[in-house]
């Protein structure tokens, strides 16, 4: 197998396999310490944007580990079959979206090979990392896919919420309550019954993807899978609730989260913003009832910090598709593209590229960019759509020119965040003040002003471009390379 074919990866030994073919995966097969080295070796390996890791010996565990499978825009490329283009894999999204298969129920899994229920998280098959120097514990739950099910409605979620191991046969959960994980566990508190959870690990690229992007609510997550895979996802019973588990998964773990009790003390952990985490007080937990696996599992993670970083490329990408069909849902006209930005650490600060149509229309922008019920995007800009929103410098030519902050600068002084916004102090966390820049050419002001139009651009024509890239290779140039838009 060795050329792109999307339909090829149903689980995430398929995906290694390619990866190794392609040069894509390293294997580690010295003995690493999982209190320090490993994390390290994480860190730097995302900062020279390296290849996906696979670690052989951790410690004396007989597990392997997995970290960056989808770390980088060539990789998240391959496990779609597309060019590593954002457009690519906008397009990708889009078709997913609107094509949505639905998964496929099957009798027996791989994932069922081994069973048990005497619990310790501790022990084999875990190779779980102190991922950062100050993290409070081990946390197993990094790159996976926590499974629950609206008791109402039936609609399935699958969403990466972070599982530090608290005990033996506890584990915490990162329940944010605008979260579709959060918005689950309290229509089961309505009901007053415990949540069953199933946590997979080990995944198929295109459930790691729906995981991490915020796909919209009451849409079922393993159809969105399946229209980026182009084929149905594989799924099973679990063992002990009636929650379909992705069949193909290397490890599930089964349980329940209480909806009346509470664990007292969870974290610090270091987060997606590159700054710890705080302790948390009086957090969700799961009991952990049973754990399925194949019959010799990887264990699948990723080291969450600052970026770049596998979370940072893939929720960037999947917030941003997110983001689109959010506004597209909305029905907000004239929308041309949306970047959640990498460096913003995929959350904080959002790009979109508009044609301008109507007065208001950048600030209707600003309220659908804020209000999307599941993201915390507190800077907005807007610019127009010759500037591509991926390309920070486009993007900061754009604000430098076209934005005066006292007429172009937006500020609600109270809005949503999330608790994990270093710039917000403690006392005052999930709150967060917004900002919306319009730095789109200010065309109208222009008009207003009755001196003169909002000046030309220097480019040159675009048909003398078009006639200049024709004959590129005419100009003897040594290479070819390739202009920034086109990668
Ligand atoms: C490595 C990693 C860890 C994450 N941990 C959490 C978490 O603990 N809690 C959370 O709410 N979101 C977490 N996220 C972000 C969510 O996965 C993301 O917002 C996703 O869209 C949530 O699913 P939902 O939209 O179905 O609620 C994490 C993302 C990554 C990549």
């Amino acid at each position: 197998m060795s050329k792109i074919d999307r339909t090829t990866f149903h689980d995430l030994r398929s995906f290694l396999r390619y990866l190794r073919e392609q040069g894509e995966l390293h294997e580690i097969d010295r003995q690493v310490d999982k209190s320090w080295e490993l994390g390290t070796i994480c860190r730097e390996n995302f900062d020279r944007e390296g290849p996906a890791l696979v670690f052989n010996r951790i410690d004396d565990y007989k597990t392997p580990l997995v970290v960056g499978v989808l770390g980088t825009l060539k990789r998240y490329a391959m496990a779609l079959g597309v060019p590593p283009k954002t457009g690519a894999f906008v397009e990708a999204w889009r078709r997913a979206y609107d094509n949505p298969i639905k998964p496929m129920k099957v009798q027996s899994a791989p994932c069922k090979e081994v069973k048990t229920t005497s619990i310790d998280l501790f022990g084999d098959p875990f190779p779980i990392p102190i991922w950062h120097p100050l993290d409070a514990g081990p946390e197993l739950g990094t790159f996976h896919a926590v499974i629950t099910k609206d008791p109402e409605t039936g609609w399935i979620n699958v969403g990466t919420y972070r599982n530090q191991i608290l005990e033996k046969d506890k584990l915490g959960c990162l329940v944010i309550p605008y979260r579709h994980i959060g918005l689950h566990w309290h229509k089961w508190k309505k009901l007053g019954k415990p949540m069953p959870v199933a946590i997979a690990l080990g995944l198929d690229p295109y459930l790691s993807l729906v995981g991490v992007s915020a796909v919209p609510a009451e849409v079922h997550e393993y159809d969105i899978a399946g229209g980026l895979a182009g084929r149905p996802i594989e799924v099973v019973e679990a063992e002990t609730s009636d929650l379909p588990v992705p069949a193909n998964a290397e490890i599930v773990i089964e349980g329940l989260m209480p909806v009346d009790e509470f664990y007292p003390e969870e974290a610090p952990f270091g987060e997606f913003t590159g700054y710890m985490g705080t302790k948390r007080y009086n957090s969700h937990f799961i009991v952990v009832k049973c754990v399925i696996h194949r019959k010799e599992p990887y264990f699948q993670g990723t080291y969450e910090g600052r970026p770049p970083s596998e979370s940072t490329t893939t929720r960037s990408i999947g917030r941003s598709a997110a983001m689109l069909e959010h506004l597209k849902r909305a029905g907000v006209p004239g929308i041309v593209d949306v970047c959640v930005t990498p460096a913003g650490c995929a959350g904080f600060h959002t790009v979109v590229a508009i044609e301008k149509r109507y007065p208001g229309h950048v600030r209707d922008i600003f309220g659908h960019v804020w209000g999307q019920p599941t993201m915390f995007s507190k800077h907005v800009t807007v610019v127009d759509s010759d500037i591509d929103p991926w390309n920070p410098t486009q993007v900061e030519w754009a604000v430098s020119t076209r934005v005066q902050a006292d007429r172009d600068v937006e500020i609600v002084k109270r809005g949503k965040s999330i608790v994990l916004d270093p710039s917000q102090v403690p006392s005052l966390r999930g709150w967060s003040a917004l900002m919306g820049i319009d730095a789109t050419k200010p065309v109208d002001e222009y008009e207003r002003d009755k001196t003169e139009p909002f000046p030309p651009t220097t480019d040159p024509k675009p048909d003398w471009l078009e006639r200049v890239r024709a004959r590129w290779g005419e100009y003897g140039f040594a290479d070819q390379q390739v202009r920034r838009e086109e990668r």
